[in-house]
């Protein structure tokens, strides 16, 4: 929000703070001003959720109100999840351009397939029009929030609720990233410890039911790259709402879905040039059937670890490590064919990613370009800087989304993209761009061990 015209993060402003000053939102921005901003981030693929972006919107509209071009420096109070930051830079270069035609129905099909599930293209879902789950909910809904014993405080505000659940505010931890698995005895070429990590979509899981009705979704504009496809929200809302009798809000903190929400699971892996090796894993439904499917030749051996919940929904869980290993085992940056059928390549350097992807017809090259970039970047994040704190007990202590690790704007490198244009059944490309950026990026430290190989410089 602008506050006497000044960009300042709505999350942590306290309200007293604002008290007779003039608070501008995004909705507050001149028509005129507010379209050119929705067009230049659709036009080129800078918002795809959509729920960081009103803020961004609203930075740059300060930034270039001063007269500065320095994106990635006011991009420093913001975190996107999607996009891997360069193409919001890209819209802001874009503001007042005409971008030309474009079918975005076709932009949204890609979107979807990219995102796992329906995903809207259109200038207003970068102004917040997105559809998200909680936009709809009556004002004297009653709201429900994780009570930290594995039930939910129920109040008629969010306040009280939260009173009722004796919540207490997240912090980033001084505890040390652990590696609880070890690695597999044998004499292999390349050995790789990884830790949980937390997948830190923007919108966090929410929903609300009116009693006998149906939820609203967590998924309307993305499904967080499968970390909210089974979030529990909607059923809970629908429970609650029916005991009494209401319609009920569900609402997660950043601290409850850290705590609650499925987190990458951590691997201890030993693999050598022959393509064998043995994979060490945290226990995960589906996660052991993901390698093997993927890499025959490797062994995986699930463990039961003390830690938060792990998911194989998440973005290419399994076969992207899989492919990691045998590509650090052989050192080399080979393509990899997703289970899909998109094949990627990637070349990693500090400043400068290079991408091919061929995944059927294209439908829009700006939408798989975008989430080409966004999964370039998360890949660059896992190898590199994220990872959450577990302690023995298995609590997740780094709660707050600055702790996660999460390459910020000015330490993301420039992405080219080059599609395939050659057609075909369009699949999800970004997946598989995400496991060569992965492996490429591994190779680019020297297959250091363990993940993220950068946290502590
Ligand atoms: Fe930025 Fe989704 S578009 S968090």
């Amino acid at each position: 929000m602008l506050v006497d015209g000044a960009p300042r993060v709505a999350c942590v402003t306290p309200a007293r703070r604002v008290a007779g000053r003039t608070v501008t939102t995004v909705d507050g921005l001149p028509d005129e001003e507010r379209r050119a901003w929705g067009d230049a981030f659709c036009s080129t693929g800078a918002s795809q959720c959509g729920f960081c972006t009103p803020g961004i919107v609203l930075r740059l509209a300060a930034l270039r109100a001063k007269g500065s071009t320095d994106v990635d420096g006011a991009l420093l109070a913001h975190l996107c999840r999607c996009t891997g930051w360069r193409t919001i830079g890209e819209a802001f270069e874009a503001y007042g351009v005409d971008g030309g035609p474009r079918d975005l129905e076709a932009a949204s099909r890609r979107a979807a397939i990219e995102g796992g599930v329906p995903q809207r293209v259109a200038p207003d879902v970068a102004l917040g029009g997105g559809g998200f789950a909680d936009d709809t909910a009556p004002v004297d809904a009653l709201v429900a929030v994780p009570d930290g014993r594995g039930g939910w405080a129920v109040g008629e505000t969010l306040t009280d609720a939260r009173q009722a659940a004796g919540k207490v505010q997240g912090r980033r931890t001084t505890a040390a990233l652990q590696h609880t698995l070890g690695v597999p005895e044998g004499d292999w070429d390349v050995t790789l410890r990884t830790t949980w990590v937390e997948p830190a979509y923007l919108e966090l899981d929410a929903s609300w039911c009116a009693p006998g009705r149906e939820p609203a979704t967590p998924l309307a504009n993305g499904g967080a790259f499968g970390g909210k496809v089974a979030s529990e929200a909607p059923a809970v809302a629908r429970r609650l709402a029916d005991e009494h009798g209401r319609a009920v809000r569900v609402l997660l903190s950043r601290e409850d879905t850290v705590r609650l929400g499925p987190k990458r699971a951590p691997i201890a892996a030993g693999a050598g040039a022959d393509g064998t090796g043995v994979v060490r894993v945290a226990r995960t439904e589906g996660l052991a059937d993901a390698v093997r499917a993927f890499a025959p030749g490797l062994t995986v051996e699930e463990v039961d670890v003390a830690g938060p919940p792990t998911s194989s929904a998440l973005r290419a869980a399994g076969w992207a490590e899989a492919h990691v290993l045998l590509s650090g085992a052989t050192g080399t940056t080979r393509a990899v064919r997703s289970p899909s059928g998109a094949v990627a390549e990637a070349e990693v350097a500090d400043d400068l990613v290079r991408v091919r992807v061929s995944c059927g017809d294209a439908l829009d090259d700006v939408v798989l370009r975008s989430y080409c970039i966004g999964a370039t970047h998360m890949a660059l994040g896992w190898v590199w800087s994220e990872g959450i704190a577990v302690d023995e007990a298995g609590d997740p202590h780094d709660l707050t989304i600055r702790s996660f690790g999460i390459l910020r704007a000015r330490e993301m490198p420039a992405v080219e993209v080059e599609i395939d244009h050659g057609g075909g059944e369009p699949v999800n490309g970004s997946d598989a761009v995400f496991a060569a950026v992965a492996a490429a990026a591994w190779i680019g430290e020297g297959c250091a061990q363990d993940w993220p190989t950068r946290r502590n410089k």
